[in-house]
């Protein structure tokens, strides 16, 4: 999979003149996270079915530590295993990701297991990511596809247990879960631009412009994770907003901000600086010798037909083999500088020889290949009087996305 190679930095820089030229001249578009609003996070229904826990040590599968777990294949899963859990078993689906609630109708996005290129990925095992993660706790950070990726967790889980909600404030966007059995918790925290942000009143032609604090870690979850084992970061999608960057307090550059004297070095510069800040944020944190882990970018690509407010949308009722796509435009260039900074905090942290650790989540390619994944219009019902797009960026629970969390439990045990 050469094109998911890592680029040469200079080959990244040198057309970034070309890039900035043709930003300027293209008039901005709307992301689809600038309309989608997927709603808070659904609450634990208190007095919830309790599965019983199984206490029984299961021998893990593990993958041999040689195999690159992130490159590989979408095999139908002909050995007829049934999806992990539904939107009965499974009390947290967010409504707009919750499929087979809104009818859809070809369960086949079911059917297909990851196959990495040179062996096999072990199924999920909830009591055994129970058992690793005894006494210890793990931390979401990012946008709606953090918390997407946490409520697979959840509902995977919910085969021995469900948690109980223990969160401290009553912002939805900042839960903290228990599993009392084992003493597992785990957490989400809202932090779209991972860095602080916050929306200025000023109207500069493009819509109100978002300032980034890009050397500013956000404080709305920083001081949370110091205690934690394992930081799950993502972020991408909320970079596509015009902005202006902040260095030291002070305006240096901006994103599609339209502003005379400011120049634009396009969100490019804004993903992976704040990347930059918030690893090493994490990494020096006081007596932090938990992992942070970098999960790369989820493929934005996946409307056809016109793009996220322009009908488009992704009906495709199969994976796509690897031969038959591959990554381009932002995906690449987000993905380039998610896994150029996870190269820079690794070799930052080895240096610094604290107890602290990186590793990278490198989810992207598996997820190129599913365009049929993800709620498209079944995230609502075709009457709801809403506007809500064709819902091409999230992934439908039970689906795809429950992947990611068969590669954390791979990564936890390696
Ligand atoms: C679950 O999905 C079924 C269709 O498979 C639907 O009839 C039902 O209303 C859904 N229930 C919940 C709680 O989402
Ligand atoms: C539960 O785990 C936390 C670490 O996540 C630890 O600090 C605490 O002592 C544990 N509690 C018990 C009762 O073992
Ligand atoms: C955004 O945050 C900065 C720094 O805290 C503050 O100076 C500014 O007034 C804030 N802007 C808005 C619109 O809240
Ligand atoms: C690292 O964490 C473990 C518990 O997970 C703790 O016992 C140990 O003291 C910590 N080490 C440092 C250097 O903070
Ligand atoms: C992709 O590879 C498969 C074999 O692995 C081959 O059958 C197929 O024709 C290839 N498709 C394209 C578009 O190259
Ligand atoms: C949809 O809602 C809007 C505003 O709430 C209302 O004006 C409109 O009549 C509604 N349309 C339908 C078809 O219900």
């Amino acid at each position: 999979m050469q094109k998911l190679q890592l680029v040469n930095p200079t080959a990244v820089s040198l057309p970034a003149v070309v890039i900035v030229l043709f930003i300027v001249t293209t008039p901005y578009r709307r992301s689809f996270f600038d309309a989608y609003s997927p709603g808070a996070f659904v609450s634990i229904p208190s007095g919830s079915r309790h599965p019983p826990a199984t206490n029984s040590a299961p021998a893990l599968a593990r993958v041999p530590q040689e195999c690159d777990i992130f490159r590989g294949e979408w095999v139908p899963d002909d050995g007829g295993a049934l999806p992990y859990y539904t939107n009965l078993s499974c009390p947290v689906i967010q409504e707009h990701q919750n499929c087979m609630k809104y009818g859809r109708p070809d369960l086949g996005f079911l059917r297909w297991r990851w196959r990495p290129a040179g062996c096999e990925l072990p199924r999920f095992d909830a009591a055994g990511f129970l058992d690793v993660m005894r006494d210890r706790s793990m931390a979401f950070v990012g946008d709606s596809l953090a918390r997407n990726h946490m409520q697979s967790l959840i509902c995977l889980l919910t085969k021995v247990e469900y948690p109980k909600d223990i969160s401290t404030t009553q912002n939805q966007e900042f839960r903290t879960l228990h599993y009392a059995s084992h003493n597992f918790t785990v957490s989400v925290f809202w932090s779209p631009f991972l860095v602080k942000a916050n929306l200025s009143n000023a109207d500069h032609g493009s819509g109100r412009l978002w300032n980034l604090y890009l050397d500013e870690p956000d404080e709305a979850w920083l001081p949370f994770v110091s205690g934690s084992d394992y930081v799950v970061i993502s972020a991408a999608n909320w970079f596509t907003r015009p902005s202006l960057f902040y260095e030291s307090g002070r305006v240096v550059a901006c994103h599609y901000c339209l502003v005379p004297g400011v120049p634009d070095l396009t969100l490019r510069h804004s993903l992976r600086v704040a990347f930059r800040t918030a690893l090493r944020a994490v990494t020096s944190l006081p007596g932090f010798n938990g992992t942070a882990i970098v999960r790369t970018v989820s493929p934005t690509s996946h409307f056809e037909g016109g793009e996220w407010d322009k009908g488009g949308d992704c009906r495709r009722t199969r994976p796509y083999a690897s031969n038959e796509t591959s990554i381009a435009g932002l995906d690449l260039d987000f993905y380039t500088a998610q896994v150029e900074e996870f190269v820079t905090a690794e070799s930052a942290v080895r240096e610094m020889g604290s107890g602290a650790r990186v590793m990278l989540m490198d989810t992207t390619a598996a997820m190129l290949l599913r365009p049929d994944g993800h709620p498209s219009r079944y995230g609502h019902w075709a009457h709801e009087n809403v506007t809500l797009y064709n819902d091409c960026v999230h992934w439908c629970l039970p689906g795809p996305i429950d992947v990611w969390n068969e590669m954390l439990l791979q990564m936890l045990l390696a």
